[in-house]
């Protein structure tokens, strides 16, 4: 960051662009900010902490999945706590975004499966949460009702170029979604557990959204019932509580189909390191503010509980 940082001041550079996954995007959005802003980049943490806006930028995604591209969100990692800090202003939002599906063709398997069960999570979690409106709930459920049509073709036939133009879209969606309506419970654990074992974003969102889905439901049975239906793994006369049920038997399948795996099977992850920082991880996740916005709240010893399910 350091270095892009300089790069922009030697060229005196107007505008910035960015092409890439959404490490670079969200490394590009704070290096355009922070030309017009004092302090340290541990105050930038939170929400509205970013008082100035920067050089405007340019937003290129190549993956389908992290949304990166339309919201006023950047997560970087501070390496030195190993926390993965949130930033949520206005002048972190780009300028312009030049969404091609074309440019999602090549992604290997494990990519578009990490980024596509993210995409899922955001649309899942607009529409489930405490700050959903209006606004937010057309755009979270048609993420899903793309996300339920495309996400396996495109895994399977990465070439198919329709279901990677439905997933640049859902991506698109979500994004647009969860930053006006905020993330939840997922997003809240699979940050710090990602920040200390290095875990890829978006895996450590699938090993987590059928467990915290299972948990959440039966506080909002209605919502998770139209996600369901969303995805088409209810009918729309379903009830609700049988929606949820095939629901959860839904997202199981899914990372199965995608081979996703479960905690203990990621590279580097123990055990020992796992019993040492869960009550960390946990206390990191409340910290961030995301659980606040779940329709069930859990304690801090339910978040180590839900860790350990997940295991
Ligand atoms: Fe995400």
């Amino acid at each position: 960051m350091a270095e892009g940082y300089r790069a922009l001041e030697q060229h005196d550079a107007g505008l910035l662009v960015t092409v890439g996954g959404g490490s670079p995007i969200d490394t590009a959005k704070v290096i355009a900010v922070r030309q017009a802003n004092v302090g340290q980049l541990s105050e930038y943490m939170g929400l509205h902490k970013i008082p100035n806006p920067g050089a405007p930028l340019v937003t290129i995604p190549t993956t389908a999945g992290t949304d990166s591209e339309c919201t006023k969100v950047a997560v970087i990692a501070d390496t030195e706590r190993d926390v993965k800090m949130i930033m949520l202003s206005a002048p972190l939002i780009p300028r312009a975004a030049i969404v091609d599906n074309e440019l999602s063709l090549s992604m290997p398997k494990r990519l578009t499966a990490a980024v596509g069960v993210d995409t899922l999570t955001h649309g899942v979690e607009a529409y489930v949460s405490k700050k959903r409106n209006a606004m937010t709930d057309p755009l979270a459920l048609s993420c899903i009702k793309l996300v339920g049509e495309h996400l396996r073709t495109a895994w399977s036939n990465g070439e198919d170029r329709k279901a990677r133009a439905g997933m640049m879209l859902a991506a698109c969606q979500g994004g647009l979604a969860f930053y006006n309506s905020s993330v939840c419970l997922v997003h809240g654990m699979s940050r710090p557990i990602g920040a200390v074992f290095h875990l890829p974003h978006g895996i450590s969102n699938a090993i987590l959204l059928p467990t915290v889905t299972a948990f959440s439901w039966e506080s909002a049975p209605d919502r998770y019932a139209g996600v369901a239906r969303a995805l088409g793994c209810a009918s729309q006369t379903a009830s609700d509580r049988d929606a949820c049920q095939a629901l959860l038997k839904y997202l199981q399948k899914l990372n199965e189909f995608l081979e996703l795996t479960q905690l203990s099977q990621c590279q580097n992850v123990t055990r020992e390191t796992f019993d040492q920082q869960v009550e960390k991880i946990a206390s990191d996740a409340i910290a961030s503010g995301s659980p606040a916005n779940n329709p069930r709240q859990p304690s801090q010893s339910k978040i180590v509980g839900l860790y350990k399910q997940a295991w």
